[in-house]
Order: C-alpha cells, then structure tokens, then sequence
C-alpha cells in the first residue's frame, strides 16, 4: 500500500478497505491526461516564481520519463499504489528526489481528478466524432449510390409507400449527424478547467488560473471551486449522447436483423460480420447487430447509475464521485465498438435490390398513388380512397399486385381509370413524383445529397 496521507494515521488501512477504496485498477488509463495535467500545472507555478525554473525542468524531465517508459513497457502501473495521481508522484519522488515533492504544490487530488477526467472525455468525444463522420460517410455512399433502388417504406412494420435505399439511409445520416452535433454541444459547455479549485475553496498561492486553463487548450478556468471538483454534469451529458447514440444503431441494428431475415432477403450481410449456428448447419446470424442491439442497455445504464450517484451529494467533492469513472470507461468503449463493428458490417453489406423492388411492388405501396391519379381526374379523395380500397381487395383474393390487374379489371371498379394509370403506379413514378424537400424523388434527393456532402467537406 502506497498512499499520499499517512501523516495523521496510527493505524494501517485495512486490507479489505484499501481495495474498496482504490481506484488504480481503472484510473491508470488516463496517466497520460494526469501527466498532461502535472506538466501544465508545473508550468503555471514557474512562470508565477512558486517553483523555480530548475526545478520545473526536473520535474517535466521526471514526467515525461514516467510516460515513456509506461507506453514502453518498461514501467508497470501496479496496484500497490490508491491511485494513478499517487503512482505518478511516487514514481517522480523516486527519480528526481526532493523536487518531486513539489508537484502538488497548491493543488488537490480533487481539481487534479476533475481535471484528469476532463480532459479523458474530451479526448474521447473527438474520437467518438471521428466514428460518427465515418458512419456518415458510408451512408452518403449508399445514398449517391442508391437514389433509384427502390424500396417499401413502413409504418407499423406494415408496407407504407415505396421509397428507395438512398432515402432510408438519408434518416439514418440525420440522426447521426444530430448526435455529432449533441458531442460538439457537449464539447464547448465542459470545456473549462477545474485545475486551481484545490480541494474546494482555491488556494492561497498566487496561481495563474487562465494561463494553466489555456495551456492545457480550455477556453478558460471554471468559476466556482466548489463547482470544479463536483461538477459531474458533462458525464451525464455525455452518457446521454452515447445512449441516444446507441439508440439509433440499435433501431439500425433491428432493421438489419429484419433485412437479413429469411423472410425479406433485402440484404445478406458479409460472412465476416457474420456467425454460425453449433448445431445447425445452415445458420448464418446477425449477431453483431444483435449485440450492438443489446448492449445499449448497459449505456443506458451508466446513465441512469451515474444520475442516480450524483443526486444526494452535498457539495463539494465526496468519494461517491470516483463511481463515475468506470461507467463512463465502459459506456465510451462499448459506444466506440459498437460504431466502429457497425460501420464495418454496413460497409461490407449488400442490398438486394430486386427483392426489396419486389417487395415495394407486392405491399400495395402504390395504392395512394392510385389515389392520387383518381384525385387528379376529378375523383374527390374520400371517394378514391375507397375505390383504391375494392381494388386492393379484389388483389388480395386474386392473389396479385395493383400493376397486373388488366385495363378491364381497373374499369369493372371505376371508368376513371385509363392506360396510363399503369405509368402513374410504377414504382419509379411513385417516388419520383415526391419531390417535396425531405421527400424519396430523386430531384429532392439530390439536392439533399449535395447539402450532406457540403456539411461533411466543410468539418
Ligand atoms: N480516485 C478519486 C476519484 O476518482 C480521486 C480523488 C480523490 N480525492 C480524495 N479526496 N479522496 O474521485
């Protein structure tokens, strides 16, 4: 056991506590930010004359020898030591002697934590960034790819109207894009930095808070102490972003399942993002998608742990607190993993788009645009609409689609109907008709297509 705090202690820790109360096993994945951090703040207390410059350079040397030889392998974080702020001091105490001794001048582990913390999830929401733009890049390609890959569209998981491939994965690219947004939201609000709170109420050295803050790429210190070191919010903020994050794969993720079904066949995804069965030979499953299905779970359950954590404790810092970290560790990894396998599968996936024009064509998802073609010759919509309705049972009986009625069937249900109804059902006139902004025709498409393209170039 190596601990920071022994000075007003008699008695050892007790084993069991010790491990209770540790938090190395977890928080040495961030000794680069806490040695990111030291080096700022060693920085800030030389240039106020608090350190002096020998002895800054020492201890940088010190640090930067920690990083190195931990990303080497030459050093080992081992668990005798609380935590990694406590490793990393010991280690600097070690090699540079009485200077080391000086690195925590005006500062606690409270604000180093808060800081160390910061700046993990900074890092990792520009990460996360990166594996949304990926995941939106593979959808432009499908859409620019896919205008005219027709396609049913469904509500209540019944055939709707036809739409095409490009449309469907244009909802998906919004829904992306908006969580992109949601992360550079959460980026800019927490972007401020705790170093200089001290334990809770500051300190009496002369430090110079703003210069650290820009050092270390903050747009400036926070401004309460008490705030800095328990302010856990951009935690649940990110939390919230990666579940809605996950939410939106895991809806992907079942309409895949659906797709892959032996029933629809709209896609066969690749063997290599593929599974097979112990027992049955001819099983090939989705269980990617199936797990990336479930472990949105286990994200939504860090948020909900880490506001359920945060919702009695008084100010300012309380131990409590160190429950964010391996919530927040696991929640990032599993969103990154899920992004990362998703966008692999769906690049290595192929659409079968004869089945789903098959499929658009044999669901009656031109039905309102029979409709329509009644309204247009003078039909009011009420009395289309019902009209429509006979048709499609007269289908149902026979066992056919609205396109391979006869002219004469058409009429034996309303004289309306001419030759050039069948131009007015095909699939292709159905969702080039649509060309309201938003809407599957290709025209709008495009032009959706072209503002996607802008919006990706100009990040
Ligand atoms: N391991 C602690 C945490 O994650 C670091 C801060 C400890 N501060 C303290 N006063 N015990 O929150």
């Amino acid at each position: 056991m190596a601990q920071l705090w022994g000075g007003r202690f008699t008695k050892e820790t007790d084993k069991l506590v010790y491990n209770f109360n540790a938090s190395i096993s977890f928080d040495k994945r961030f000794y680069e930010q806490d040695i990111r951090g030291s080096i700022a703040h060693v920085t800030m207390l030389a240039k106020q004359g608090i350190l002096t410059d020998e002895e800054k350079e020492q201890i940088i040397d010190g640090l930067e020898g920690i990083k190195r030889d931990v990303e080497e392998g030459t050093l080992e974080i081992t668990y005798e030591y609380e935590d990694i702020h406590s490793f990393v001091e010991a280690n600097l105490i070690g090699r540079i002697g009485d200077a080391g001794k000086k690195l925590h001048t005006g500062r606690s582990r409270n604000d180093q934590v808060a800081l160390d913390m910061k700046l993990y999830t900074r890092d990792e929401i520009t990460e996360l960034d990166g594996l949304l733009k990926e995941m939106l890049e593979i959808l432009l390609k499908l859409m620019k790819e896919n205008t005219e890959t027709y396609m049913p569209g469904f509500t209540h998981l019944q055939k709707a109207q036809p739409i095409t491939l490009a449309h469907h994965m244009g909802a998906y690219f919004e829904m992306f894009k908006r969580d992109r947004q949601r992360m550079k939201d959460i980026y800019k609000r927490m972007n401020l930095c705790p170093l200089g709170s001290g334990a809770l109420a500051g300190t009496t050295y002369p430090l110079d808070r703003a210069y650290a803050a820009e050092l270390l790429g903050f747009d400036g210190p926070t401004l309460n102490s008490m705030d800095s070191v328990s302010d856990r919010d951009y935690l649940i903020e990110l939390l919230s972003a990666m579940s809605t994050v996950m939410m939106h794969l895991s809806r992907f993720s079942e309409e895949v399942i659906i797709w892959n079904s032996n029933e629809y066949k709209f896609v066969e995804i690749d063997d290599a993002y593929s599974t097979g069965s112990s027992i049955m030979p001819q099983k090939k499953n989705p269980d990617i998608a199936e797990l990336v299905r479930g472990k949105t779970g286990r994200v939504y359950g860090a948020l909900t742990s880490l506001l359920t954590t945060m919702k009695g404790i008084p100010l300012a810092y309380n131990k409590d607190m160190q429950e964010d970290k391996e919530l927040v560790f696991d929640a990032i990894d599993t969103t990154k993993g899920c992004l990362a396998l998703f966008t692999g599968m769906l690049k290595t996936m192929k659409f079968d788009a004869g089945r789903m024009e098959e499929s658009a064509k044999h669901g009656f998802t031109n039905a309102t645009d029979a409709a329509d073609y009644l309204v247009n010759h003078g039909v009011p919509f009420r009395d289309a609409h019902g009209i429509v309705g006979r048709l499609v049972l007269y289908c149902l009986e026979k066992k056919i689609a609205l396109d391979d009625m006869s002219l004469e069937e058409f009429k034996a249900v309303s004289p309306v109907f001419e030759d050039d109804i069948y131009e007015a059902i095909s699939m292709k006139t159905c969702v080039e008709m649509r060309n309201t902004i938003g809407a599957p025709g290709r025209k709008a498409m495009e032009k959706v297509i072209a503002a996607e393209e802008a919006y990706l170039t100009a990040e």
